[in-house]
């Protein structure tokens, strides 16, 4: 398997012999000419087959050549200037190594629910490539953002006791030995607090679940989130570390992705925007502006899809609202001391109607006021002993966030919908494959 060329890597073989494996994905022929487009995961690449040039048995090979059979091709790099990747190859032989009779996802058009029935399948298709690069881009850009800034990785434990972001609906459950039941993690963020004390900058990233039973496009019920925590952060810091952050996260697909936003055909101009510094709001502002703007919305009231999506389109990049009423927010946020009724936090709202991307606050340091809101909220105070003990044993100031890798990849490749922005997605309804 060693003696072949990925497509990607052609254009530096023009004129040679290469052999490139990979998924046929359309043929056409005349009566002595066959092109077949193959695609290997790297690029795509027009093959052209000549009756005249080919044994009889390799000819009708090209004929009967259909959606998805897997193929081996050997043959001459060429020039093209109106070629993908500005080549295409002539034929010299070819080995079928895999039929594919009457593949399910055909160009025609599908529903949505056929499409994600065959998500296996789908994940073929140029626009799902296209999706899967770009995250995979920003899984990268997560990763060297807060490696070069100083961040230390500590992965946080998906199986947990009790702990959260909120009881009630929102945790999955399952047995877990004589210790009664575990729950899968809404968050890192508790554990990434303890790790801050230790190392000063940290962030986890990995997957998250919520059992709400809800069924927006904004929702899965497995997502990914990447939380980074700063020791002596305070929450305007926090802000400016996340615009930061996403300005790079944007920046980096602008640089290293047009060609798969280009087949994603999304308008690039909006992402051009996003530089810091993002415009700020108050919570208690941006209810003014909304009621101005002749949304019903009262003082009190969290801000829903709709009306994320109002006070974004005032902007022309992401703008933060920060400074929440408590009664809407985590009982860990840090209470403002110049209005108790808010907490020092802040939602990142993307602009173009995708929403909330980050959820993010300075975190209540004061032992007896968080005990407080752990028991106002009535969660299992033996469950929080460890993370009061923070606030025991040396407080510190201290500010974080969450960031929802889907919303974001759904962002920047402009998909309306999360549940694209993943390979396998986990919703309400939708398990398998
Ligand atoms: O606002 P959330 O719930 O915040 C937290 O979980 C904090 N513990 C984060 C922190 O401060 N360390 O979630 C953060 C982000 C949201 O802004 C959104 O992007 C994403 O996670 N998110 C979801 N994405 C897809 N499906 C869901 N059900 C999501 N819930 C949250
Ligand atoms: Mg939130």
């Amino acid at each position: 398997m060693q003696d072949h060329t990925r497509i990607r890597d052609l254009p530096a073989l023009v004129g040679q012999t290469a052999t490139i494996r990979g998924w046929v994905m359309t043929t056409r022929s005349s009566g002595k000419i066959g092109f077949v487009v193959l695609r290997d995961g790297t690029g795509y690449l027009q093959v052209v087959a000549s009756k005249a040039d080919l044994p009889e048995p390799a000819w009708e090979a090209v004929r009967s050549l259909t959606q998805e059979t897997s193929v081996s091709v050997t043959g001459t790099v060429r020039a093209d200037a109106r070629s993908p990747g500005g080549v295409e190859l002539s034929m010299a032989s070819i080995e079928v190594i895999g039929p594919s009779v009457d593949f399910p996802i055909t160009p025609k058009e599908h529903g949505t629910t056929y499409l994600f029935e065959h998500r296996h399948l789908w994940l073929r298709s140029r626009r799902q490539v296209a999706i899967m690069r770009i995250r995979h881009e920003v899984e990268q850009g997560i990763r060297d953002f807060f490696y070069t800034n100083g961040f230390a990785c500590v992965d946080s434990p998906i199986l947990t006791a009790a702990i959260g972001e909120s009881a009630g609906g929102g945790l999955f459950e399952t047995e877990y030995f004589d210790l009664g039941k575990a729950y899968l993690a809404q968050t890192g963020q508790l554990y990434v607090e303890a790790a801050a004390a230790a190392l000063g900058k940290v962030y986890c990233f990995g997957p998250t679940f919520r059992a709400e039973k809800s069924k927006t496009r904004r929702h899965l019920a497995e997502f990914w989130m990447v939380e980074p925590e700063v020791a002596w952060y305070d929450s305007n810091d926090n802000m400016r570390l996340q615009e930061s952050f996403v300005a790079y996260l944007v920046e980096r697909c602008l640089e290293r992705r047009q060609e798969e936003l280009k087949e994603l055909e999304r308008d690039t101009k909006p992402l051009e925007n996003v530089r810091p510094p993002f415009p700020r709001i108050s919570y208690t502002d941006a209810i003014a502006k909304l009621q101005s703007l002749g949304n019903p919305i009262q003082w009190g009231q969290d801000l829903g899809g709709d009306e994320e999506t109002i006070l974004a389109s005032q902007f022309d990049r992401p703008v933060f609202v920060f400074n929440y009423p408590r009664e809407v927010k985590a009982f860990y946020m840090k209470r403002n001391p110049a209005d108790p009724r808010t907490v020092l936090n802040n939602d990142c709202l993307a602009p173009e109607g995708f929403g909330e991307i980050i959820g993010g606050s300075q975190r209540e340091d004061d032992y007896d006021l968080l005990k407080q809101r752990i028991e106002e909220e009535k969660l299992p105070l033996d469950s929080y002993g460890w993370y009061l003990d923070l606030r025991k044993y040396g407080t510190f100031v201290h500010s974080g966030f969450g960031l929802g890798l889907e919303r974001t990849v759904g962002w920047i490749c402009g998909t309306p919908h999360v549940r694209e922005a993943i390979a396998f997605p986990r919703q309400m309804h939708r398990l398998r494959p």
